[in-house]
């Protein structure tokens, strides 16, 4: 039986990459071979892509493009190999991220994005998105104290509004897919909410 994909989502400093490795945990007690990867990244070549998108200015579109271009590499090593194999694939990130941040962020028309997802992706979606939601400036104090911020991270506040704005637009129109955890809250009770989601599936 064919795997299931499931994404985290969420702003720069929404606390999502702080779950993966209890989300791998429960879905490891389903029985489930889990592969744990992200974007842009997850392959060597997208991994190269991700140290360029981090660093280095470029057009919106080229920034688009090269999301795309790691994601088509993504798709076909890691992917879609596992969730041939029943393998179920937990991805930190994916095409969503694009239409936040390219398209609400830094203004890509979304009728571009669509025509590369249908391209890049075919009927790939996946099965279940956690979007991790904050408020923005508590996203942008959790960013203040953390490591030396990338290029997305020293976007301004406003930036950042627009990029939530996205993904709640985006988990409105999707609401079938989509799991809003309130991650402004105590840990514990953000793992709470992750488990009974991880738990439905
Ligand atoms: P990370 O900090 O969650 O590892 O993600 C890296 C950055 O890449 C994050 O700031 C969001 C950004 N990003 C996009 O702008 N578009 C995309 O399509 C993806 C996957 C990530």
């Amino acid at each position: 039986m064919r795997g299931k994909f499931i994404t985290l989502e969420g702003m720069d400093g929404a606390g999502k990459s702080t779950h993966i490795p209890d989300i791998i945990k429960l879905l490891e007690l389903k029985g489930v071979e889990v592969i744990s990867t992200r974007e842009p990244g997850g392959t060597v070549l997208g991994e190269k892509l991700r140290t360029l998108l981090l660093n280095e200015a470029m057009h919106p579109e080229t920034e688009t493009l090269l999301m795309f271009a790691a994601r088509r590499e993504h798709i076909s090593q890691i992917i879609e190999p596992a969730l041939a194999r029943g393998a179920w694939v937990l991805s930190d990130r994916f095409t969503d991220a694009t239409y936040a941040y390219q398209c609400g962020g830094r203004g890509v028309l979304a009728n571009k994005v669509i025509d590369l997802e249908a391209w890049v992706q075919g009927d790939l979606q996946p099965h279940l998105t956690l979007l991790f939601d904050v408020p923005v400036e508590v996203s942008v104090a959790r960013l203040a104290s953390a490591r030396t911020p990338d290029k997305f991270e020293r976007e301004s506040a406003d930036f950042f509004t627009k990029i939530r704005n996205a993904y709640l637009d985006r988990a409105n129109k999707n609401p079938n897919r989509f799991c809003i955890i309130n991650s402004n809250q105590a840990l514990d009770d953000v793992k709470v909410e992750v488990k009974n989601v991880i738990s439905t599936l």
